[in-house]
């Protein structure tokens, strides 16, 4: 889960990362009174969106009064940053900027590691500094078990090149860091930039951070983190059938059990779609091992809910779940849904105990119900419905 800018600026200060005062204001009312909150002075007006680039794009202004922070607030509210609509400003305290740094620990799957990043080049151009001059970018591989100690944070401020007299209290900043990485089961902690100020304080005046949601069952509070008008409806329906769904953007519904088969499914139903009209995938939703008939109707009732989607294709191997359990799932399925079930169902079974699976399904004989034999098959056939 990514967080916005001021919720990666209240977990920072709960772990004593130097930060500036910041407000959330979604109107320029708000805006206005938490400028006057900050002090009266010079404050920054920061978009917040999930995206980066938001200084460029104009999301960031600079204002002089609370009357100015309104006005851009005003300005900024509304606005579209790579489709994102900015529906919420931050409102932070000034800073006289001497010099602009970067840091960032991430999770390297690659490595099978950490990864920690640094520069003393921060600013808005670090994508592009990082592609025209690498060296400028140091990358530093951090032990899983060890993290960031004093040593670590030593060896990464030196390879970023900070001059000494620095050195101490940046690198007191990036353990600081590396415990709100750690604490909070994070894997990004982005600062950029991390600035220091003309008075020779470190301060970190944007942060991106990304939280495991592997590790959500240990952190109650990042539940109250979670934006509600941003998610996907059908998301948090599914999330709440403890579902594993995501939503794609094509026609044809995919439920399967195991995330390798659905993966598979994915890939045969975008490929039989390209002889009909080019439909795809609508989704990923993996109903796990046990197809009950309640798990079942769950995920057929996220699916059906999608407006987007026209046919539906069922894939599912009988494993310890025996096909004819998956059947019967179905079968009861249907009845609870009712004519909330109004779009063509393709059904493909195979594994254990498929003939009494198929025999299940085949006497329900539902009107909107195609058997498939193969899994290419039936993806064909629901990409053919889901064309007609
Ligand atoms: N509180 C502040 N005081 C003074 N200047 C600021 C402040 N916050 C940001 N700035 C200036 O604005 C620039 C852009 O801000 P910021 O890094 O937050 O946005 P961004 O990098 O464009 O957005 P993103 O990180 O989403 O790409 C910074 O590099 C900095 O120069
Ligand atoms: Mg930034």
């Amino acid at each position: 889960m990514d967080l916005f800018e001021y919720q990666a600026r209240d977990i920072f200060e709960k772990h004593g990362v130097p930060v500036l005062g910041g407000v959330v204001a979604t109107t320029p009312e708000e805006a206005r009174a938490a400028a006057e909150q900050l002090g009266g002075g010079t404050v920054v007006v920061k978009a917040q969106v999930k995206t980066g680039g938001r200084g460029k794009a104009g999301g960031v202004k600079l204002a002089h009064s609370p009357e100015e922070a309104a006005e851009k607030a005003s300005e900024i509210l509304g606005m579209d940053i790579k489709g994102h609509t900015v529906h919420r400003v931050m409102i932070a305290e000034g800073a006289k900027i001497a010099e602009e740094y970067y840091f960032s620990v991430l999770l390297d799957r690659a490595d099978r590691s950490y990864l920690a990043m640094c520069s003393v080049e921060g600013g808005m151009e670090i994508e592009q500094l990082a592609v025209e001059r690498p060296e400028a970018l140091a990358k530093i591989a951090v032990d899983p078990t060890m993290g960031i100690d004093a040593e670590k944070a030593a060896e990464i401020v030196e390879a970023a090149g900070f001059p000494d007299d620095l050195k101490d209290q940046v690198a007191d900043v990036i353990q600081k860091l590396w415990t709100v990485y750690a604490a909070e089961d994070a894997t990004l902690v982005e600062v950029n930039p991390l600035v220091k100020t003309e008075d020779g304080a470190i301060v970190a005046l944007d942060g991106k951070v990304s939280l495991d949601e592997n590790a959500s069952f240990r952190h109650a509070e990042h539940e109250a983190l979670v934006d509600r008008d941003e998610t996907d409806p059908l998301e948090i329906k599914a999330k709440e059938n403890d579902l594993n769904y995501v939503k794609l953007d094509g026609e044809v519904g995919i439920i399967g059990n195991g995330a390798g088969l659905v993966m598979s499914t994915l890939d045969v139903v975008a490929y039989a779609g390209e002889k009909h009209g080019g439909v795809k995938p609508a989704n990923f939703l993996d109903i796990g091992g046990g197809a009950s008939a309640a798990v079942m109707a769950a995920g057929l009732d996220v699916i059906l809910s999608d407006p987007q989607v026209k046919s539906v294709f069922v894939n599912v191997f009988g494993g310890i779940t025996a096909c004819d359990a998956v059947a019967n799932g179905i079968v009861q399925a249907l009845e609870i849904l009712g004519e909330k079930e109004n779009k063509p169902l393709v059904v493909r079974l195979d594994g254990n105990n498929v003939e009494e699976g198929r025999r299940i399904l085949e006497h329900a004989n539902h009107p909107l119900v195609t058997l498939a034999e193969t899994m290419d098959g039936g993806a064909d056939k629901a990409a053919e419905l889901a064309n007609a």
